[in-house]
Parts: structure tokens; C-alpha cells; sequence
């Protein structure tokens, strides 16, 4: 439309003129905010622009493969893979409790992308000093939010791309400051991002991690992204993921429960699943899916992924539970 046209003809200049001959670097982290700000910027300075995509093997299915081809089809984009994952589960290992696991991801991802960080300067040599901007997917909402000094209370620690430490000297580049979500959808697509990026439902930032309740480890991760794959699948298949804010599927990792199946006995997993509706994430309600589908993800999860004998449905509003299990 005329009104995402000009936001893109706008902001592509800002970038221009704020930016001018140096370099820019930002983090993917296969959300929406950080794919749009990173083709405007691509739009704006095309390969100044090193995007960097810390991958810490916690994305669903096919996540991450979106981010490294589709991204770059679409864009152009100048990315680079880290891959992580051996690092994270590393620093993983052992822990169950939700907050620590939260930190860990955290820190880890802050020193894998000022590792990053620190080989592109150093690639540039001794023009080094050039890569001076990094771009954020930094909402309006957000924004407000900082400012504003509300003070609510830290219910959990969030993982965010945006949320790097204070003693990086780059210059910020935001070009999504002044838009809410859906202008940022509008204008993601009039990019030309596809679809699966544009609509993404949200995903926190220390991904199936905090979907876990237990240890997290590769075979687990295995389990969940099998159980998750499905639920998205017959989600998309019911033609619902517009309706549904977002559906966490959750792995009961230190829980078993007896079953039956084939010729025996079974001793295997629960899965949660949580579909819920919502108008921002501060307050959610379970959505009610049909009895049908409910039938078919269940059926499917259970002959399909090994280790997992029980699927559940999270019947719980937000307050008191929150959308995601840690
Ligand atoms: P809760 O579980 O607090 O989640 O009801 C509210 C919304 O935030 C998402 N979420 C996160 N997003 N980093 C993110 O970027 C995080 O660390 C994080 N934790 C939760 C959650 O998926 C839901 O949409």
C-alpha cells in the first residue's frame, strides 16, 4: 500500500544518511522484528550489512534452515551461521531450574555474538573501527515501554536479540522504533519477506529450552521438536494459525506415566500441549480447539515420536499460569 511504501522509503534513507559509509551488524534470531529491521537495512546499505545468526540449537524444526535460506533468498542479505549448539547444551547440562536455564542461554548468546562481533572488526582490519552500527528490531511498544519507568515486576528473565549487554560502543540502528506489529508484518511483506517469516507466531528467545521441564539434552530436544513439528503441522493444516496467538508444546522431560501399545507396556513421556489466544501476551486465554484436531495431534504424537505414550492439554488462562511452562 502507499503508507508501507513510504515507511520503507523513509526509513531507507534514515539508514542512509545515519549510517553512510560504515558497517552494520545485527543478530537474527528467526523472529519477525529482527528479520524486518535487517532488510531494511539490506535495502538501505546492502552488504555493509553482516547479519549474524547464533544458532544454539534450541529452534523447532526447520527453523533455522528458514533463517539461512529463505532469509537470504528473500533479502540478499550478507549472513553468518554460529552454529552454537554444542556450546549451549554444554552449559546446559545438568541444570533444571527455569531461571538458570534462562541465564545460561543468555550469557552464552551474548559471548557468542561478541565473538562474532569482535572477528568481523577484525576481519575489516584496520578499518576495523568502521563497523560502527548494530541494528535492532526495537517496536514502538517497546520503546514506550523503557521509557515509560512503569517499574513491573521481572517475572521472568526474558531473552531477547535486543538485549546485549551496555558495553558495546556501537551506534544503535532501529528502524522499526516508531511501528506496532502489524505495521511491521505490512512492511516485512512489502520487502518481499515470505509468508513463514512475516506471520510468525512469537517464540521466546531461549526457544524449546524453556520448554523442556528438566534437563535439556540433545535426545530430549530430539523427542519435543517430533512433537512440535506435528502440532504446527495439523495447526497450519486446520487453517488456524492466525486465530491461535501461539501454541508452546511442552516436554514433561522428568515425568513418566505407564501406557500400552503394540504387543506391550509403556513407560514413556507426557506432552503438554498449550494453544492459547491473546491480544499481547500479558493476558491469555486457552483456545478451544476442536475435539477433532485435538484427536489427530494426539494419535499422531503418540505413534509417531518414541518416548511419548501421553499428550495433555494445558486448560489453564493467563493469569494464573503463564503461556509458557518456565
Ligand atoms: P509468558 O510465559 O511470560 O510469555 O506468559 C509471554 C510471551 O513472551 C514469550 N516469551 C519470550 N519471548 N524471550 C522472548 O523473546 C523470552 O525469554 C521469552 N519468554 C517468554 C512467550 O512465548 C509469550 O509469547
Amino acid at each position: 500500500s502507499w503508507t508501507t511504501g513510504s515507511i520503507v522509503e523513509e526509513q531507507v534513507a534514515a539508514i542512509k544518511a545515519q549510517v553512510g559509509g560504515k558497517r552494520a551488524i545485527c543478530a537474527l534470531s528467526g523472529g519477525v522484528d529482527s528479520a524486518v529491521a535487517a532488510a531494511l537495512v539490506v535495502k538501505a546499505i546492502g552488504d555493509q550489512l553482516t547479519c549474524v545468526y547464533v544458532d544454539h540449537g534450541l529452534m523447532r524444526q526447520g527453523e533455522s534452515e528458514q533463517v539461512e535460506k529463505e532469509f537470504v533468498a528473500s533479502t540478499g542479505a550478507q549472513l553468518r551461521v554460529v552454529d552454537a549448539s554444542e556450546r549451549f547444551l554444554d552449559a546446559l547440562a545438568g541444570v533444571s531450574d527455569p531461571e538458570q536455564k534462562r541465564k545460561i542461554i543468555g550469557r552464552e548468546f551474548i559471548r557468542v555474538f561478541e565473538q562474532a562481533q569482535a572477528e568481523l572488526i577484525a576481519e575489516a582490519g584496520a578499518a576495523g573501527e568502521d563497523v560502527a552500527f548494530l541494528v535492532q528490531g526495537t517496536l514502538y511498544p517497546d520503546v514506550v515501554e523503557s521509557g515509560g519507568g512503569t517499574g513491573t515486576a521481572n517475572i521472568k528473565s526474558h531473552h531477547n536479540v535486543g538485549g546485549l549487554p551496555d558495553d558495546i560502543e556501537f551506534e544503535l540502528v532501529e528502524p522499526l522504533r516508531m511501528l506496532f506489529k502489524d505495521e511491521v508484518r505490512m512492511v516485512g511483506a512489502e520487502l518481499g519477506l515470505p509468508d513463514s517469516i512475516v506471520h510468525r507466531q512469537p517464540f521466546p528467545g531461549p526457544g524449546l529450552g524453556i520448554r523442556i521441564v528438566g534437563e535439556v539434552t540433545r535426545e530430549r530436544l530430539t523427542v519435543l521438536r517430533a512433537a512440535d513439528a506435528i502440532v504446527r503441522e495439523e495447526l497450519t493444516a486446520a487453517g488456524l494459525d492466525r486465530e491461535i496467538w501461539q501454541c508452546p508444546v511442552v516436554l514433561l522431560a522428568d515425568v513418566r506415566s505407564v501406557g500400552v501399545q503394540g504387543d506391550g507396556r509403556t513407560y514413556g513421556h507426557p506432552i503438554v500441549l498449550r494453544p492459547v489466544s491473546s491480544e499481547d501476551a500479558m493476558t491469555a486465554d486457552w483456545s478451544r480447539l476442536p475435539y477433532d484436531l485435538l484427536a489427530k495431534i494426539s494419535n499422531r504424537i503418540t505413534n509417531e515420536v518414541p518416548d511419548v505414550n501421553r499428550v495433555t492439554l494445558d486448560i489453564t488462562s493467563k493469569p494464573p499460569g503463564t503461556i509458557e511452562w518456565e
